[in-house]
């Protein structure tokens, strides 16, 4: 008897053909912000490496991912006017139906993915409308289906709403459909954590709540029974894909999702994930490339069929190189 695992492992091409898991640029989402304005490419200070860019500028960032061969971008809009109501939200010339214009007209072939929230746009950053202190499910219901409707006809390809409301997909899904947007897909972030991993995203988007905290809306850390049924609701209510959020440490969430439900699935790798990494390589204490490259290699081996990373662009060039 002479059984030894390690046999397949002895050169890098067997280690190659052996591999479980395999990574294409394909299954890549990056996601960017659009502000208000010209000429305008600012750096966000907490997330080294990413801005924000004006319609005008858009397009340089558009045209790198374009080349990268990536599956498409996820587009943030960062308003310069906000009220209660968050009415830029679904304004037609909206901060996120310019950029979607510009988009769609520069790269007709970028897939285009618009997330559908409301604490950009409102004033007291909560992602719907309020009820003396605490968010009003329902109303907030239109709001986002007027929202994702006015995103697909700014040439949305896809619309992503990150709310975490009762029943918005099913809403959305009505919306699309009664607005002749039959074709246009729902990737839900069904499954989204209350996480302090987002602060940094809060930063670069404006969007921290004025006041209290995101935990009435979304989901508990403790709870993973909690996901599967958030999923299977979101399916239910003809969601095309759905994502579990944040990424890395909710690996054992993404693999329950992923099986328990048959649509494609996403891991959303948030913007704490993304500014831990860059401190730590910034400090030679991390190597970023292979960090990055083995987190997005967990993802998948975990069960994501989607990665959404602020890392994607380099990841599509370390692919490119072979260097994944
Ligand atoms: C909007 C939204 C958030 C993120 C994606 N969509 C912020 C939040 O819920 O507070 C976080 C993304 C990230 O941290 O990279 N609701």
């Amino acid at each position: 008897m002479n059984i030894r695992p390690r046999r397949l492992r002895r050169t890098q091409a067997i280690r190659d053909m052996v591999s479980e898991t395999r990574l294409s640029p394909s299954m890549l989402v990056y996601p960017v912000f659009v502000r208000e304005g010209k000429n305008i490419a600012e750096d966000i200070p907490a997330m080294p490496g990413q801005k924000r860019w004006s319609p005008d500028t858009l397009p340089r960032v558009l045209e790198q991912a374009a080349r990268a061969g990536i599956g498409g971008v996820l587009l943030f809009g960062v308003p310069e006017h906000k009220d209660p109501e968050g009415s830029g939200a679904w304004a037609e010339d909206g901060i996120a139906q310019q950029a979607m214009h510009v988009a769609k007209k520069e790269f007709p072939d970028l897939t285009v993915i618009g997330d559908v929230c409301l604490c950009e746009y409102t004033s007291h950053g909560h992602c719907g409308v309020l009820k003396g202190d605490t968010v009003d499910n329902d109303p907030t219901l239109d709001i986002l289906a007027k929202t994702a409707v006015s995103q697909a006809r700014a040439g949305a390809d896809i619309v992503a709403p990150s709310d975490m409301m009762d029943g918005r997909v099913g809403a959305i899904r009505s919306a699309l459909d009664g607005a002749g947007l039959q074709d246009t897909l729902i990737f839900s972030y069904a499954v989204k954590y209350a996480s302090a991993f987002y602060g940094p995203f809060r930063e670069a988007a404006g969007s921290a709540p004025a006041f209290g905290d995101r935990r009435g809306y979304q989901m508990d850390p403790r709870n993973v029974r909690e996901a599967l049924r958030e999923a299977q609701l979101d399916v239910d209510e003809g969601a095309d894909m759905i994502m579990v959020k944040p990424g890395l440490p909710y690996l054992d969430v993404l693999r329950a999702v992923k099986e328990r439900t048959c649509v494609p699935v996403g891991s959303y790798s948030v913007s704490g994930e993304y500014s831990m990494i860059k401190a730590a390589s910034a400090n030679g204490w991390l190597d970023e490339q292979r960090v990055v490259s083995e987190a997005a290699i967990c993802q998948a081996r975990a069960g994501a069929d989607i990665l959404i990373t602020y890392f994607a662009l380099s990841l599509a060039e370390w692919m490119r190189e072979g260097k994944l």
